[in-house]
């Protein structure tokens, strides 16, 4: 891949990548838990990344995010170099993430934590429009950006007491906020329902419409192979085949590695059976 400098703003299908991991590795102690990981992530685009448990796929999402420092290896938004910044520097250059392990204020009621990331889109730059005029009435654009993400009950309501896939929807809309030009996702789908999924898929596709670049790490393949216009398989920390859905489905190391295995072993799982 060529090392792009502009912004991938106003790329919607476009060719440069906004975030570009290439050749990262992370060692725990004896554990390889990423050897040398290359993805590109375009704006306009959902790509999905999946894997079984203990893959690496959570601390490719902490290096992308800054959180876990590789041993070797780079990552760039929008053509930029962020390896050595922290995760604040980079969510002001449009980077948010969810988090497979919720990451919220619990006691804080589900808008005052999207609020949260209002303020601190506020000190960002470089954001696409997200809400319109709503946008402009903090109170008015947390409560917006829960009802987009299918939450709007939940406004008034501490995090604490909401089901587990209600929380994952106010931390989306908490990432959100940022109005992030690229967004990760740590398994979303986790604790909602079939229609609650099928509404969350909808809506990943509006957002890489509007031109953000999204990463999606999902167990539900119905939603991976559905949504998805790339999808990268990564297993024992390596990136095993990448393609779209219709490959990915059809590709014999992941049949062999993932969806053969996952699917009670019959390989034959070509409608997307439901992993887990
Ligand atoms: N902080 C850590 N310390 C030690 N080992 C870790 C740590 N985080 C992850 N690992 C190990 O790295 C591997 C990849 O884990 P993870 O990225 O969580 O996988 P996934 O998200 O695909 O399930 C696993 O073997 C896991 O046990
Ligand atoms: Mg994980």
């Amino acid at each position: 891949m060529d090392d792009q400098q502009s912004p991938a703003a106003g790329g919607v299908g476009g060719a440069d990548p906004v975030l570009e991991v290439r050749d990262v590795s992370v060692h725990f102690g004896g554990v390889s838990a990423l050897s040398g990981v290359s993805l590109s992530v375009r704006a306009g685009e959902v790509t999905g990344l999946i894997g079984p448990n203990g893959a690496g796929k959570t601390t490719l999402f902490n290096v992308v995010s800054g959180l876990q420092r590789p041993d070797r290896g780079t990552v760039r938004i929008a053509g930029r170099d962020v390896t050595g910044l922290g995760p604040h520097r980079r969510a002001r250059l449009g980077l948010a993430r969810t988090f497979q392990r919720l990451e919220l204020f619990s006691n804080l009621s589900s808008e005052d934590n999207v609020r949260v990331g209002l303020e601190a889109r506020r000190r960002g730059r470089r954001r696409l429009p997200l809400l319109g005029g709503a946008e402009r009435v903090p109170g008015g654009a947390a409560t917006a950006l829960l009802e987009r993400v299918g939450a709007g009950e939940a406004a008034g309501r501490p995090v604490n007491s909401l089901p587990t896939g209600t929380a994952r929807l106010v931390e989306l809309a908490r990432a959100l906020a940022i109005s992030p030009q690229v967004l990760l996702l740590d398994e979303p789908c986790s604790g909602l329902d079939d229609h609650e999924s099928v509404g969350l898929g909808r809506l990943l596709r509006e957002l890489a419409d509007e031109g953000r670049a999204v990463l999606l790490v999902e167990h539900d393949m119905d939603l991976v192979l559905d949504v998805c216009d790339v999808v990268y398989v990564l297993d024992f920390g390596e990136i095993i085949a990448s393609g779209t859905p219709a490959e990915i489905r059809l590709h014999p190391a992941v049949q062999a590695a993932y969806l053969g295995q996952l699917s009670d072993g019959t390989g034959t799982s070509g409608g997307g059976a439901g992993i887990e």
